[in-house]
């Protein structure tokens, strides 16, 4: 479907996304990364934006284009996306958390570029990062903003965790992927979770099924009349 055809359905609507995956530097040169493109993430921002919402994207690093219309932000590290999405959220109507935030970071970054030979191979402490989809969700007021939806990619048990995952975070909307099969891919299969269970939309490019979840998170939003 061509974007100027596409009902207005977030018409007035603010939304939040995160997408990518995060950088935790080992030195100044160095860091830990996962393989999250950004491809979901990106065509959920496009999806919210050609519906009509004013859209901001807060992005780790990726090599993709920003959306036509949609601000965005980049940051690299976990504490990072936590800083911008907390500058950001006031206001908005809707949060996706579409970023593969890595769940440690090293705790003993150098600051200098560390060099071969004197002790040996590095040993790396970890701490773990704040979990940015749930301190949102926490504060979600009594008209339900924002209102808050997060990704899963679950390498086993999907339905299972998923449903678990969603209760986990106290959030309404938990999408499921496929694992980490479909990092990278421009296609998807996604599971969504809600207080009345599970719904699978079948395997479609990520433009496709970001069009769709746009279109069902309006439709349940609609319903808490933000
Ligand atoms: N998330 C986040 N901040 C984190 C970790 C995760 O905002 N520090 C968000 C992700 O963007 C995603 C959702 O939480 O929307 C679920 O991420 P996931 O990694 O599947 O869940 P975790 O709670 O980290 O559990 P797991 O041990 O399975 O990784
Ligand atoms: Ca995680």
């Amino acid at each position: 479907i061509i974007a100027a055809f596409q009902p207005k359905v977030m018409a007035g609507k603010r939304i939040l996304i995160t997408a990518g995956p995060t950088f935790e530097a080992i030195d100044p040169v160095r860091g830990i990364t996962n393989l999250s493109s950004g491809k979901m993430g990106y065509a959920v921002a496009r999806a919210a934006r050609e519906a009509g919402a004013d859209v901001t994207l807060v992005s780790g690093p990726t090599a993709l284009d920003t959306p036509f219309g949609v601000t965005r932000v980049n940051v690299q590290s976990a504490r990072q996306m936590m800083d911008a999405v907390n500058a950001a959220i006031d206001g908005q109507h809707i949060f996706i958390a579409v970023a593969a935030v890595a769940d440690w970071r090293v705790a003993n970054p150098s600051t200098q570029k560390v060099k071969k030979g004197d002790s040996g191979a590095p040993v790396l402490q970890f701490e773990e990062n704040p979990d940015i989809l749930a301190s949102i969700a926490s504060r979600t007021t009594l008209a339900g903003h924002p209102y808050c939806v997060g990704f899963a990619a679950e390498s086993e048990n999907l339905v299972e965790f998923g449903a678990a995952k969603r209760e986990r975070k106290g959030i309404p909307l938990l999408v499921g992927n496929i694992g980490h099969h479909t990092f990278g891919q421009d296609d998807n299969t996604i599971i969504l979770f809600d207080e009345h269970g599970h719904t699978i939309l079948p395997r479609a490019d990520k433009l496709t099924l970001a069009r769709q979840l746009i279109s069902e998170i309006s439709k349940r939003t609609n319903k808490h009349s933000l």
